[in-house]
């Protein structure tokens, strides 16, 4: 795991990225894996979030938002346990050089048809423009209501499809946003609470996909 780069992207807005990204990035610190949280998104969102009170739990963080992230990643990554880029929700060259330099790329998508032909113009971007270079990808479905018909339906969707999917989604819940409102994710609000749960899920896939690609490289 230990320099790993994981870039969350979607060329649909609103389709969840900072909240992953930030949430994976405060879970990881948590476990004493000294992450990089990469904001690459001229919205600024994290480095937003990161001024109210709780600093995202003192994450180390680098504002990127330009083609050169590729560089500063591989300048800083390997000084730090793993690197989660936020990217923004636009097709850009920003979001082509944070996919070249992943080993990761997660895909929030929310459960809704149109969201996911959006999700698809992402996928196209991740192989058409990253020549030479094929980061393991994962669709992870967010905003999900647990046991409705739409999830579910999607999910089976895209697996038919062929669209790799994280087991565990993001389900739909108030806590990431008042979490958000003092510079926080639920890890560090309610660590117990079942958002926080959630985040290990993902985040122990996110490890195993990591850890299984190292292997397969060494
Ligand atoms: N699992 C979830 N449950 C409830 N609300 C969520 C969840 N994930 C994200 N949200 C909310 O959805 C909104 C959009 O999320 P977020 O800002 O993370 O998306 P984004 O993809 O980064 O957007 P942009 O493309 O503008 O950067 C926010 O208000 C956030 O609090
Ligand atoms: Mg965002």
């Amino acid at each position: 795991m230990s320099g790993s780069v994981v870039t969350i992207a979607s060329l649909k807005g609103g389709s969840g990225k900072t909240t992953l990204a930030t949430c994976l990035a405060v879970h990881w610190q948590l476990k004493g894996l000294t992450p990089l949280l990469v904001d690459a998104d001229p919205q600024r969102s994290v480095m937003r979030l990161a001024e109210r009170e709780l600093a995202l739990g003192g994450v180390d963080l680098l504002e990127q938002s330009d083609k050169s992230v590729w560089t500063a990643i591989k300048q800083h990554g390997p000084r730090h346990g793993v690197t989660i880029v936020d990217t923004p929700g636009f097709d850009s060259d920003i979001t082509v050089a944070a996919l070249a330099v992943a080993d990761l790329v997660l895909i929030p998508v929310k459960a809704s048809p149109l969201d996911v032909d959006r999700m698809m113009d992402t996928v196209k971007t991740l192989m058409s423009g990253v020549k030479g270079w094929a980061p393991t990808f994962r669709c992870v479905l967010t905003q999900t209501i647990r046991g409705s018909v739409i999830s579910r339906h999607i999910r089976t969707e895209l697996e038919e499809s062929g669209f790799p999917l994280l087991v565990n989604d993001m389900p739909n819940r108030v806590a990431y946003a008042e979490a958000g409102l003092y510079g926080g994710t639920p890890s560090l609000i309610a660590p117990d609470g079942a958002a926080a749960s959630d985040i290990i899920e993902i985040a122990n896939e996110a490890e195993a996909l990591l850890a299984t690609k190292k292997a397969l490289s060494a």
